[in-house]
């Protein structure tokens, strides 16, 4: 699975901004045609991503394409009008039922077929935040082309009628059912929009809480979020040296017979070797 510490957008129909975001070593690119675009410029947005995906390269940063939600009369020609161009992945957003992830898939394994390309070549992300999205996140998780699932905070508190306030207590529960359903499936969480975009120290803080949540990775907006974000979802020095002794004791006191030991005073078992785990495969994903 491609890497996505963060998924940086920028509105489909800016040529400027979209060649900008190739300069910026972004893990993940996502044009995008929904709320960033204005009603007036959708087929603007549509030619002007076609264009980018034949036209420029976009190195090792992912391309993804955001079409409109699946019900709002636009989606049917944002897909095709980027399809035949090979994005790497289409983004659904507002999902809120597994038809509409279907929907989509079928589309896509038409076009895989049509072009002699490889099934599943063309990954899908969805969004979930709406509460009928949260409700349904067990079917909609269950998806085989899905790669992950993009959490929506601003779409959400206005769905639920919350106030967003800096600590977003008010989005804890739907983004960490978020989590639970993408760990349930093997899927990337991808975590809310920071939209204080000049507030550097903020962004940073606030994907340290989202990676300790258990997010994989970040939705950026701006380019000066990029490296605060993937430097949040990237394990630290210490954290990797730390897990490479957990793994390694824990393999020691297996041999030995003993389930649980304690290391540098704190007891490890089970449970704890497995977040080691994780650290170490978060490790590789980014390079490390
Ligand atoms: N992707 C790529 N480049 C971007 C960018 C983005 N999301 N946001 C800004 N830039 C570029 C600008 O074009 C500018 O480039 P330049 O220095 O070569 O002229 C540079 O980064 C600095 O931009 P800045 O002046 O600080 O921001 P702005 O006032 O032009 O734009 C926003 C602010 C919020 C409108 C803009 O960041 C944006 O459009 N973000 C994405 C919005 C979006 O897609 N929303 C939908 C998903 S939630
Ligand atoms: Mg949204």
């Amino acid at each position: 699975m491609h890497s996505r510490r963060a998924l940086l957008y920028m509105p489909g129909d800016d040529w400027k901004k979209i060649t900008k975001s190739i300069t910026l070593g972004v893990d993940c690119i996502c044009i995008d045609m929904e709320d960033g675009v204005a009603i007036s410029r959708k087929a603007e947005a549509r030619a002007t991503i076609a264009k980018a995906l034949q036209e420029l390269d976009f190195g090792r940063s992912e391309k993804l394409a955001r079409i409109n939600s699946v019900g709002s009369g636009w989606e049917k020609d944002d897909i095709q009008s980027v399809l035949p161009y090979h994005p790497d992945g289409i983004v659904i957003p507002k999902v809120e039922s597994p038809d509409q992830i279907r929907w989509g898939s079928e589309i896509i394994e038409a076009a895989e077929l049509k072009y002699g390309w490889p099934i599943n070549s063309v990954r899908m992300l969805v969004g979930v935040e709406t509460a009928k999205g949260v409700l349904n996140l067990k079917e909609i998780a269950s998806h085989p082309r899905l790669d992950a699932i993009i959490f929506g905070g601003e779409d959400y508190a206005a769905s639920i009628g919350a106030t967003r306030t800096a600590e977003a207590t008010e989005l804890l529960y739907a983004r960490e059912a978020v989590v639970t359903a993408c760990a349930a499936y093997d899927l990337q969480a991808i975590d809310i929009v920071t939209i204080d975009f000049k507030n550097l120290d903020f962004v940073r803080a606030e994907a340290e809480f989202g990676a300790r949540l258990g997010y994989s990775g970040k939705q950026v907006i701006h380019p000066a979020q990029v490296e605060p974000v993937q430097t949040a979802f990237t394990p630290s020095d210490e954290a990797i040296v730390h897990a490479r002794r957990v793994v390694d004791a824990f393999e020691a006191s297996q041999k030995e017979g003993k389930g649980a030991f304690a290391l540098d005073g704190k007891m490890i078992d089970m449970p704890l070797l497995r977040n080691a785990q994780k650290v170490l495969k978060r490790a590789k994903a980014a390079g490390k």
